[in-house]
């Protein structure tokens, strides 16, 4: 007999540590109500039947041929695709079974806007594998398996935080991960605040090369620093002088790059005491420093975002605003005294469409669990 399951996963925004997932730093993302819902039904072959409804296309796919990464006629896989399969494909590598199944989805979570669509989609289809094979599996490896299908089959060479948000997102909470060590807790919202998330609607073509180029370029300044010092495994075990004793033997591309990711590890352990203490006007201030950094050091934003946190900087109930995720358009993330949060929406949607002639999408969100079958 056939079984029919639906799992709901959501996106995710991250509050602060943008970048930094590749060299070790701590990540302090919140999983949102925005979601992927899937329904599937379990098939005796295997093939994976799937249809994509917010897109109209849909594609068959034989989970004892992923190599290839072609779908069952023999036609190179549609870049969406890429995830269920990989999903499957790394799933596969670590010997777990992953069963045939005719898949409809649909999802709300703005597409190529930095907040996780595509890691939301891979572990809905883990979450999904897991509950149709009945093997076990903690959230933490599952999101190691999803991140491994971004990596190796779809060749975003991201780091661990999205998957993770999505798999692991608490109820009104933000979950502070360390990627180095692995070690993650929630961590309460600031008191009497709330998240609204601004959509720029603006998406850059590149994106994904351009996030690959800046991890290179981290790279090679961890090499240099790992030539000076042989303990320097990554930009974690760089300090903000040691990086700035490193310039002269970097171009200022690569230094700008590496020091953004230094400056900002340092901050996210500002903000955390700041948490700790309730103080939230500090962790606001440590956002609008953080994309004043992602803006000039990291070179990820682009006028439009600018603009969102500018004009969200003169709300006087604005305790923090900055671009959230990977940067090249997308959305930004706004910390906003609870009581004013809906005039906030207003006023930055008006000076949006005023400064720039487009319409942002502009919405309060709330921090929500991680995936789970319905
Ligand atoms: C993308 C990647 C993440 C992380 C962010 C930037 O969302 O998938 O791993 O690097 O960009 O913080």
């Amino acid at each position: 007999m056939s079984q029919k399951i639906k799992v709901v996963s959501p996106g995710r925004v991250n509050l602060l540590g943008e970048h930094v997932d590749k060299n070790e730093g701590k990540v302090l993302p919140a999983a949102i109500d925005r979601a992927i819902n899937l329904y599937a039904e379990t098939r005796t072959d295997l093939i994976l039947k799937l249809n994509a409804l917010d897109l109209g296309e849909s594609v068959e796919i034989d989970l004892s041929r992923l190599d290839a990464k072609l779908d069952s006629a023999g036609n190179p896989l549609r870049s969406w695709a890429h995830y269920p399969a990989g999903v499957a494909w790394s799933l596969q590598s670590g010997g777990f079974e992953t069963r045939g199944a005719t898949v409809e989805f649909t999802s709300n979570i703005p597409m190529g806007a930095g907040l996780s669509s595509s890691a939301a989609v891979e572990v809905a289809f883990a979450v999904l594998w897991q509950a149709m094979s009945g093997w076990s599996m903690d959230r933490l490896t599952l999101a190691q398996y999803c991140q491994k299908a971004e990596v190796e089959y779809a060749g975003v060479n991201c780091g661990l935080m999205d998957q993770f948000a999505c798999a692991n997102g608490v109820e009104n909470h933000a979950v502070l991960l360390d990627t180095r060590s692995l070690e993650f807790k929630s961590v309460p919202l600031p008191k009497d605040t709330a998240i609204v998330i601004a959509d720029s609607t603006v998406r850059r073509s590149l994106q994904t090369s351009a996030y690959n180029d800046r991890v290179a370029d981290c790279n090679t300044a961890v090499a240099a620093a790992h030539k000076r010092n042989p303990a320097v495994h990554s930009l974690r075990d760089v300090s903000v002088a040691e990086m700035d004793a490193l310039k002269p033997q970097l171009t200022d591309g690569v230094y700008r790059h590496a020091r953004h990711v230094v400056g900002e590890i340092e901050r996210v352990d500002q903000a955390i005491r700041c948490l700790e203490t309730g103080d939230s006007k500090s962790f606001g201030k440590i956002m609008f420093e953080t994309h004043a950094s992602l803006r000039d050091m990291y070179e990820v934003s682009c006028p439009e975002l600018d603009a969102l946190v500018e004009i969200a900087s003169c709300f006087s109930g604005c305790i923090g605003a900055r671009l959230t995720g990977a940067g090249f358009g997308g959305c930004t993330v706004n910390l906003v005294e609870r009581s004013k949060a809906e005039a906030f929406v207003q006023y930055l949607s008006d000076g949006y469409l005023s400064k720039t002639g487009l319409k942002a999408s502009v919405f309060i969100t709330h921090a929500s669990r991680g995936a789970y079958v319905e």
